[in-house]
């Protein structure tokens, strides 16, 4: 087991109007949204038997998940009405906005997918969430949750969400095609990246699929080549305010996130991050930095073999590193059908609903007892890492920094990407972070 297992980012001060800050106008709203059940009947009864579940789960894999967890539920409770309300935009881009709206207007859906970590505490700081102590007394979940990950959910002793999820952050996938053709091997470090990614612009191939629309996916791709460069210990010290943001580390990782950017498609502002993945798929691109909620994209979507049409590695530099992604899902206060919302948590946090979830998500189940032939070569891989890599909070998906530093940091990460600007964007991220409480 490595030292560092802390995934808190300590005690930062959290703002609400980080979140009020998304919730300017113009967003997309609600998209997606669809009764699961099919059983019709009205859907605006706070009396009828009903329950409506939030998240951003719509593209290949993510909302297949979604599904089978609602089938499962379903199964169990046909008498309920599921009202699906996902909001289309990888990362909450535009879910996270329309949420804040209805939290702040005093309607809250009944439950809500959350990052565990900065994010769900935000919604706790501010009072919206309900404690879910005796639930998870009565599940057994303190015994099957790693504590790390119970923490990352719990303020004062008591617990506000449960997580059915892990996803690994670092990983790079690959071309294997592409890879094999021109006798490649996956690069693990930096400058094994340099190297591969010099070759296959030489052969006239798009070493880097990038894909950042929504700008998390750039943030993503930073927090990667930071841990990378600082390693673990360093990496959680920035978090909790131990290293400044204008470490040397913190440069030279900006500056090597730079170079990378020379190797990247020149489309990359106009693709979300399923058209990365699909740009590796197709051979447009030899590698991709993304969650493995593209693994399940690869799987679920588009029945490739993980080990035959694709390959992965971590990240340069993270072998024994494991960026944490974890989504939860809690109660909020307010929620109309509480009932339904404690019925639908216990089936998300059963093993029989992480099971049926995780292996089309790309993900591994949070609890620690899953069940490793439901799940393929790359989470089977993913599951023994989990277990004695560092674990590292992701900034990227809300459980390093409070939301509103991650806004800053997008925002900064953005105009690095078009300005390469070191200097600036360092500048931009101690200001957020003495803003934000960090420093
Ligand atoms: C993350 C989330 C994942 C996946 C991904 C892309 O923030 O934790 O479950 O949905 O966004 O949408």
């Amino acid at each position: 087991m490595r030292p560092i297992r802390s995934l808190a980012a300590g005690a930062l001060t959290l703002l609400m109007v980080g979140l009020a800050a998304g919730c300017g106008g113009g967003t997309g709203g609600q998209q997606g949204a669809a009764p699961a059940g099919g059983s019709g009947g009205s859907t605006s009864s706070s009396s009828a038997k009903q329950i409506e579940i939030f998240s951003w789960w719509t593209a290949g894999g993510e909302a297949d998940g979604l599904k089978a967890l609602i089938d499962l539920f379903q199964k169990q409770d046909p008498g309920v009405q599921v009202i699906n309300e996902a909001v289309a935009g990888g990362a909450g881009s535009n879910a996270k906005a329309v949420l804040a709206n209805r939290m702040s207007a005093g309607n809250p859906p009944d439950t809500f997918q959350v990052h565990a970590g900065e994010e769900l505490m935000a919604w706790v700081n501010a009072g919206k969430m309900q404690p879910l102590d005796s639930l998870y007394q009565q599940q057994s979940w303190n015994d099957v949750f790693p504590k790390q990950l119970i923490d990352m959910l719990s303020k004062n002793g008591h617990v506000y969400a449960v997580p059915v999820d892990i996803h690994r952050g670092n990983v790079l996938w690959y071309n294997k095609k592409i890879f094999d053709q021109y006798n490649l091997k996956p690069p693990t470090t930096f400058q094994e990246f340099f190297q591969v990614a010099d070759a296959l612009k030489a052969h006239g191939v798009t070493p880097l699929a990038l894909a950042d629309k929504d700008q998390w996916e750039a943030t993503m791709l930073w927090e990667d080549v930071l841990l990378g460069v600082l390693g673990p210990e360093k990496y959680d010290a920035l978090w909790k305010g131990q290293l400044p943001f204008d470490d040397p580390g913190v440069r030279q990782a900006t500056q090597t996130f730079v170079q990378m950017l020379d190797y990247v498609n020149p489309n990359h502002a106009a693709l979300e991050w399923q058209d990365g993945s699909q740009m590796v798929a197709d051979g447009k691109a030899a590698m991709n930095v993304m969650g493995d909620w593209a693994k399940g994209y690869f799987t679920t979507s588009l029945h490739l073999q993980p080990g035959v049409d694709f390959g992965w590695t971590t990240t340069p530099g993270t072998a024994q590193d494991f960026m944490v992604v974890s989504d939860a899902f809690g109660l909020p206060v307010g929620a109309k059908h509480p009932q339904e919302v404690t019925d639908f948590l216990k089936v998300l946090g059963s093993k029989a609903g992480q099971d049926a979830f995780n292996p089309l998500k790309g993900s591994i189940p949070a609890r620690t007892d899953g069940d490793p032939s439901k799940y393929d070569t790359y989470s089977q891989q993913a599951m023994q890492d989990f277990k004695v890599d560092a674990l590292t909070p992701s900034l990227a998906h809300g459980s390093a920094a409070s939301p509103a530093f991650l806004t800053a940091a997008n925002q900064a990460v953005n105009i690095l990407v078009s300005t390469k600007n070191v200097d600036q964007f360092l500048q931009a991220l101690k200001t957020a972070a003495q803003e934000n409480g960090i420093r």
